[in-house]
């Protein structure tokens, strides 16, 4: 597989680097077959080559199957790079420039992070569901878009929230197929009650759903009461499908769950085998360079690369297991741990996780 890996800024490089520790792992155990390539991103670029994207690690990101991705942003970035030049180097022309219209977000709470929890154990205990947002169109994407001033002289600001038929057929269709490889369950999000995109998404899901996926059920929920439903009865759902805007809230909102963004793996995928691979969280200013971020997140973001890209469900859910039996025996980060108790650092938790697969392996 050729993996490209693009660290980014902030914390990005720190927990990437245990991420592709614990896919080496992969390789020179499992036999998994790597090919990797490394490229700056964000404001690396920019102080080495002078743009955030060299025509060159554009050219690695358009034939990569699989990209490993930190985060990116930070403050001086926004301060000292001109608009147009951000643009060329945003993941957005990422998502969009490769079509990676399936944001895959598995919200998942281990056991042992019941108490780490905003909620209460009896709402939250067990909670496992898939957010699917759709990345490509939308809110984020719509024409017209900008600031206009008005002829008295006041600005008038306008963004689109557009889908076509196509756009949300595609979105549902992984969807549902995602659900049946797990309960079976869609619940559809839209706002059909005041927004006429909104209706069509209802009426393109109910119509892809009942033709394509008899076998799939489908339940439709307003967004208001979707984030309601996530905090109060996370358990009901088992597939949320929804569009860029609402699934940029909801999914940070099901994230609370875990009482950390540092936990939150991610995938984007195309229908031409191309995925990218990336923890939620962003660059995280305020810890990077510590060595206390929590890698988690980009480490189950590699369980997910293994489960999607390298198709080994096995090996994708033997991380998955040795990222619940790491944190079993105690292994926190400062994010996840209680107060008062001791936390290792970013490296450190690879380490835990490295040992539990060790282990694993040693037992199969
Ligand atoms: P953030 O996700 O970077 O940080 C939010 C809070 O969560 C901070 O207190 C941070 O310390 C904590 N946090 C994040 N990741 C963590 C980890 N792995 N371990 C422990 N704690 C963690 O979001 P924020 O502060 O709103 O944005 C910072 C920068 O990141 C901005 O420039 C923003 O544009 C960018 N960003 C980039 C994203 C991406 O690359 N996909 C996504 C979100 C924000
Ligand atoms: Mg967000």
């Amino acid at each position: 597989m050729k993996l490209l890996v693009l660290p980014g800024d902030g914390v990005g490089p720190e927990v990437t680097a245990e991420a592709l520790r614990i896919l080496r792992w992969f390789a020179e155990h499992r036999g998994l077959t790597l090919e990797v390539t490394e490229r700056g991103f964000g404001l690396v670029n920019w102080e080495r080559h002078g743009t955030l994207m060299p025509d060159e690690t554009w050219a690695r990101i358009e034939e990569a199957e699989a990209i490993l991705f930190g985060a990116v942003g930070s403050l001086d970035q926004q301060a000292v790079i001109p608009p147009e030049e951000r643009r060329k180097g945003s993941l957005l022309r990422m998502r969009k420039g490769l079509d990676l219209y399936a944001n895959i977000r598995p919200i998942r709470l281990p056991e042992a992070l019941l108490e780490a929890s905003p909620l209460k154990p009896r709402v939250a205990r067990g909670a496992d569901f898939v957010i699917l947002r759709e990345l490509t169109a939308g809110m984020y994407f719509g024409t017209p878009r900008g600031v206009e001033t008005l002829p008295d002289g006041t600005r008038r600001g306008v963004n689109t929230h557009s889908y076509t038929e196509g756009e949300i057929a595609r979105a549902i269709r992984f969807a549902c197929r995602l659900a049946r490889e797990r309960r079976g369950h869609v619940t559809s999000v839209d706002k059909a009650n005041v927004m006429e995109a909104g209706a069509l998404w209802r009426e393109v899901a109910g119509r892809v759903a009942r033709e394509e996926f008899p076998d799939v059920t489908l339940e439709n929920m307003l967004a208001d009461n979707c984030a309601i439903q996530i905090a109060r009865d996370p358990r009901r759902f088992d597939v949320i499908v929804t569009d860029n805007l609402f699934g940029d809230l909801l999914s940070d909102a099901g994230g609370a769950i875990l009482g950390s963004l540092g936990m939150l793996p991610s995938a984007s995928v195309n229908d031409r085998g191309q995925a990218l691979y990336e923890p939620v969280h962003g660059s995280a200013p305020d810890i990077a360079g510590e060595g206390i971020a929590n890698p988690l997140g980009a480490i189950l973001s590699a369980a997910l690369l293994l489960r999607w890209s390298a198709k080994q469900p096995e090996d994708a859910a033997m991380l998955e297991r040795a990222v619940d039996r790491a944190l079993d025996a105690g292994a926190r980060t400062a994010d996840i741990a209680a107060p008062g108790e001791p936390a290792v650092s970013t490296s450190g938790m690879g380490d835990a996780v490295l040992r539990e697969l060790s282990l694993l392996q040693g037992e199969a």
